[in-house]
């Protein structure tokens, strides 16, 4: 894999949030989204791998349901790639972040690419052009495509989340095993509710009458690293993985805005005792990016 382009994270928020144009106190990125509570139930087959606390008992969890625009305004029928992230609160008060879009896999290994791709990918008519100069990201974009990661969904529910890099489990041998995941919904087409939800925050709306019915299950999937699979890229696809399920996010309720006392941040690299970071630039990137845009949310 080349070396990733050095990108100030400075000039990296300033150039996103020019090509969204979003109010300045909102994120730069995903800067839609409403607070859920839930609980993360584990299974007895991850409790095998990972001697983190959470994999071993039921744990809260705080999950944000985003649309990854930098512009709030943009109405949720417009196509776009969605967010789950998914904060484990752990009873001994630490706590572990995921955050999970809708692509299956993604396009480069270089943050400078990256934010190239975003820019682009506002401008409809020429994103192709872009692509065309950037023919190693092609693959993820017609997995994305093929995914429907881009089209707005009916729900939520119905949707699944991929957190693209992978983690470390350690058991309590210190044995690591790489693991990533997936949040694979439980509900289908035969769960809809009969109302029919059109406006411009028709996916809020839609989930906040659904919570008022009964909670909404994401299975929580991880594929396990085998022979040749690589933990330290976010664009490796392991072909041939075992899948296990880990365990079960059940969301219960809808929360009010969980920002009045300030920012909540969700970063990719809070982990907890039991669970490692693996070298893949993306995710060593991204919280030197999240850091600026949290500070310019006030
Ligand atoms: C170099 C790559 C990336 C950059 C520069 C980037 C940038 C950002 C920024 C600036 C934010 C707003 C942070 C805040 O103000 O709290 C954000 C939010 C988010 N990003 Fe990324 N991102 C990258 C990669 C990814 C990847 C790989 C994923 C998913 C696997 C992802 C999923 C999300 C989600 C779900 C949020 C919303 C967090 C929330 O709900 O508060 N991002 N991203």
């Amino acid at each position: 894999m080349p070396d990733p382009t050095p990108l100030d994270p400075v000039a990296a928020i300033d150039r996103l949030r020019a090509a969204f144009g979003g109010p300045a106190a909102h994120r730069t990125l995903h800067a839609k989204g409403r607070f859920y509570a839930g609980t993360f139930t584990p299974t007895a087959e991850a409790g095998a791998l990972g001697r983190a606390r959470h994999l071993h008992e039921p744990t809260p969890v705080l999950v944000r349901w985003s649309n990854a625009g930098g512009n709030a305004a943009v109405p949720d029928p417009k196509p776009d790639i969605r967010g789950m992230s998914v904060k484990f609160r752990l009873t001994d008060g630490t706590s572990t972040d995921l955050l999970g879009q809708t692509s299956p896999r993604f396009p480069t290994d270089d943050p400078e690419e990256f934010v190239a791709m975003t820019e682009a990918s506002v401008h409809k008519l020429t994103f192709p052009l872009f692509l065309a100069r950037h023919p190693r990201m092609v693959p993820a974009i017609v997995a994305g495509v093929r995914g429907k990661a881009i089209s707005s969904p009916v729900t939520f529910a119905e949707t699944t989340f991929y957190p693209i890099h992978a983690y470390g489990w350690l058991d309590a041998g210190g044995r690591r095993t790489w693991v990533r995941y997936s949040f694979v919904p439980t509900a289908t087409k035969a769960d809809r509710l009969e109302r029919r939800f059109t406006g411009p925050d028709r996916l809020f709306e839609e989930i906040a009458a659904r919570l008022d019915r009964g909670p909404v299950t994401h299975e929580v999937r991880v594929q396990v690293a085998g022979e040749g699979h690589d933990p330290h890229s976010a664009t490796s696809v392991w072909k041939g993985a075992r899948e296990l399920v880990a365990g079960r996010i059940v969301v219960a309720e809808a929360l009010p805005d969980q920002e009045d006392a300030g920012p909540v941040v969700f970063d990719p690299t809070r982990v907890v005792d039991g669970v490692e970071l693996s070298d893949d630039p993306i995710l060593r990137y991204r919280p030197v990016a999240y850091t600026e845009s949290v500070s310019r949310r006030g």
